[in-house]
């Protein structure tokens, strides 16, 4: 339609012709057909009308999906290191920091939410708790985190979930291949380690340390290697920011009251945000 002030429809400035979007579609609009924003409308079903409640489902959702997109650039970076491309899986690594930035800017939506708010629903959620998350618990396997009694809740999820939760708890974490590739470059990683069985937590190990050490010994600032290793600490720094703050949501919400998976809740949340990815690389910080 041409604007009447702007008779030639054009933008003022910049010399294209403006076109109205289209509005008539013989069937659902092509956006819908791609994005399913119909079908996710369909997932908020509350047990109140507490606007708390709509509020803690949605944001649940909302960080599932995030879980899910950190998991894929993970997997990526874990395809292009088995190939030595550091360019690549360097750009998936910092992809997935800036995801993991954009998940735990969602915690704001949490701080107006207070104890009585939380009860007004609490007991409607019965025994499920984010404690059951099979793609928070795909994030922490690929993070290097494996406690087999963690696949346990996950044994009758629908459809393939629980086979690939299995799977990536079998196969090389994103720091085993991490680990890999610097011993590839040169930067000595044990035998014992690169030959370890992967479905087990990464332990602490001293040579490690050493191998990190010696990296930002040799490699400058804006060199790959070290952008890589500073990557990597990103990732782990915002990981524990995601609970810090999932943490700071409880103690706010719920204080010290028992979760409703069946936890201690903030003690045993406590004891959790304790565990440090990739354990060496901080480790290494006192020597450097
Ligand atoms: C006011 C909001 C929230 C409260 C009070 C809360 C409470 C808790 C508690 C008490 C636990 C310990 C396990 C248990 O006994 O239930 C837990 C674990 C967990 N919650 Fe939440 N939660 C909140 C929001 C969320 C949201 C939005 C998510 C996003 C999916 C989430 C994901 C998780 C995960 C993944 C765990 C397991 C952590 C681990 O294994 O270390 N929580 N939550």
């Amino acid at each position: 339609m041409t604007s009447r002030r702007n008779p030639s429809n054009r933008h003022p400035g910049d010399g294209a012709p403006t076109q109205a979007p289209r509005v008539e579609f013989e069937d659902t609009t092509p956006y819908d057909a791609y994005v399913r924003a119909s079908t996710l409308a369909t997932l908020q079903k509350t047990a109140t009308d507490e606007p708390g409640e709509y509020m803690f489902l949605v944001l649940s959702q909302i960080m599932e999906l995030y879980f899910n997109v950190i998991a894929f650039e993970w997997r990526t970076a874990q395809r292009f290191l088995r190939t030595d491309d550091l360019g690549e899986a360097l750009l998936a690594l910092r992809r997935s920091r800036d995801h993991f930035r954009g998940l735990n800017a969602s915690w704001v939506s949490f701080t107006w939410m207070t104890p009585p708010d939380f009860n007004a629903f609490r007991e409607r959620l019965g025994e499920a708790s984010g404690f059951q998350s099979f793609l928070y618990r795909h994030v922490e396997f690929l993070l290097g985190f494996k406690d087999p009694a963690l696949l346990r809740p996950h044994k009758h999820l629908a459809g393939d979930h629980y086979a690939e939760l299995a799977a990536a708890f079998e196969a090389p974490s994103l720091y085993d291949d991490v680990l890999a590739y610097l011993d590839r470059q040169g930067y000595a990683v044990p035998q014992a380690v690169l030959d370890a069985e992967t479905n087990a937590t990464h332990e602490w190990n001293e040579a490690i340390e050493d191998a990190w050490v010696q990296l930002y010994a040799d490699n400058g600032h804006g060199t790959p290697l070290r952008e890589f290793a500073e990557s990597l600490t990103d990732i782990a720094e915002e990981f524990s920011d995601w609970r810090y703050r999932h943490l700071m949501a409880v103690r706010r919400t719920m204080g010290a009251k028992v979760g409703t998976g069946g936890s201690a809740g903030l003690a045993w949340l406590e004891k959790s945000l304790q565990r440090q990815a990739f354990p060496e690389l901080w480790s290494s910080r006192t020597r450097i």
